[in-house]
């Protein structure tokens, strides 16, 4: 194994389980911290680890502003020490109640959040009034710069702003601008398309301003786009990367320029071996997500394995036989998830490994879709 994944007592450990390597998370967001050029720059996403413990380390590290989708991720971050929470999901049903109900339950944190629909604008509007808020909600309009996914086409989103702007109980407080879909392997031309995908959030922006409305906020992109976001001179400009935070197999492999390196990794073990050359590991898709189609992890110490059928609790592994055999009933093997952010979610807790030693148990609170609102 890698030296930097080295864990004594591995035969203490439960299998399958989620192990976070600290120091590496650690480097992980400062390297973050120092790309955007300060913590005041950063606003990573806590839906990739969603454990308090890491939101507390967050702090420590003085990552003061936070993002999340879910309102339990929302309450998780509040509840440890975070005092500037985004919410960037549309937030619709009963989520619209249950959003204005943390506001109130926490007064200490500015909780914000997105809107791309003026139905959104006025359904958080009467939720507002009808809980008596006492301060406007900062409202940040989700921009469409071309994933699709969400959020309003810029060129057609003056007067939504000025709406929400003009609500009583709303407060205009900038852009928000995720482009998941700027996915070019080179490094050099996926700064160019990021930087240049923004150009409609930016005219729109000066639109607004010259109209006499502020644009404080301008929040940017996720893990991808970090590298052409983090240099950009905007004012207010935050970056949004979530993945870097534990980083994976999957951006690993389509980013070899982000320079972050794979914070949490599954152990395994071999519980069958059930024919010449075939290895079964326990890491079925209920320990790693089921996304992408296809390899779902990478086995670092196992280059030549072919990755074949998953089931809930089993996943086969085709080697060369010779090597096979050198793994009965019982090995461990190591893995790397392709795509961590949802793995997190599958596991209840994580253990943590500090100097080669498993040093705790973190919680990861916020895979529960309620913690108390
Ligand atoms: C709105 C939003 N912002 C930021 C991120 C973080 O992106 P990444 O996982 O590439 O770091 C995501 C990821 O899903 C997202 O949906």
């Amino acid at each position: 194994m890698l030296p930097q994944y080295r864990v004594n007592h591995v035969d203490r450990l439960l299998s399958p389980s989620l192990v976070i390597f600290e120091e590496i998370v650690r480097d992980n967001l400062k390297t973050a911290i120092e790309l955007a050029g300060g913590v005041d720059r950063l606003r990573p996403h806590v839906k990739t680890h969603k454990m308090a413990a890491l939101v507390k380390l967050q702090e420590s590290l003085g990552l003061h502003k936070h993002k999340c989708a879910t309102i339990a991720e929302a309450e998780m971050i509040a509840q440890n020490g975070g005092q500037d929470v985004l919410v960037s999901y549309p937030l619709v049903g009963p989520n619209v109640a249950r959003f204005v109900a943390l506001i109130k339950a926490y007064p200490s944190t500015t909780f914000r959040t997105t809107v791309d629909h003026t139905e959104a604008a006025n359904a958080l509007d009467s939720a507002a009034r009808e809980a008596g808020l006492e301060k406007p909600i900062s409202v940040l309009l989700d921009l469409d710069v071309g994933m699709g996914r969400t959020g309003i086409d810029p060129a057609k989103a003056d007067e939504l702003y000025a709406l929400v702007n003009s609500l009583a109980t709303l407060h205009a407080d900038g852009l928000h601008c995720y482009d998941g879909h700027q996915r070019t392997f080179d490094v050099h031309q996926r700064i160019t398309e990021a930087t240049a995908g923004l150009q409609s959030a930016l005219d729109l922006r000066d639109r607004l301003i010259s109209r006499g409305l502020a644009v404080p906020l301008f929040v940017l992109g996720g893990t991808p786009s970090f590298p052409a976001h983090c240099k950009s001179q905007i004012p207010g400009t935050e970056c949004s990367p979530g993945t870097s935070t534990l980083h994976d197999a999957s951006y690993a492999t389509k980013f070899p320029d982000l320079p972050f390196q794979p914070a949490a990794l599954l152990l395994s073990r071999v519980i069958s071996a059930p024919r010449p050359g075939r290895i079964t590991l326990d890491l079925g898709h209920k320990a790693v997500a089921a996304d992408p189609v296809g390899a779902r992890l990478v086995l670092p110490d196992l280059p030549e394995a072919q990755l074949g059928g998953q089931s809930e609790e089993h996943l086969v592994v085709d080697l060369p036989e010779a090597i096979a055999a050198n793994y009965p009933p019982g090995t461990p093997v190591w893995a790397i998830p392709m795509h961590v952010c949802p793995t997190v979610a599958l596991h209840k807790e994580v253990y943590v490994v500090r100097g080669g030693e498993v040093v705790d148990k973190w919680e990861v609170s916020a895979r529960n879709r309620v913690i108390g609102i």
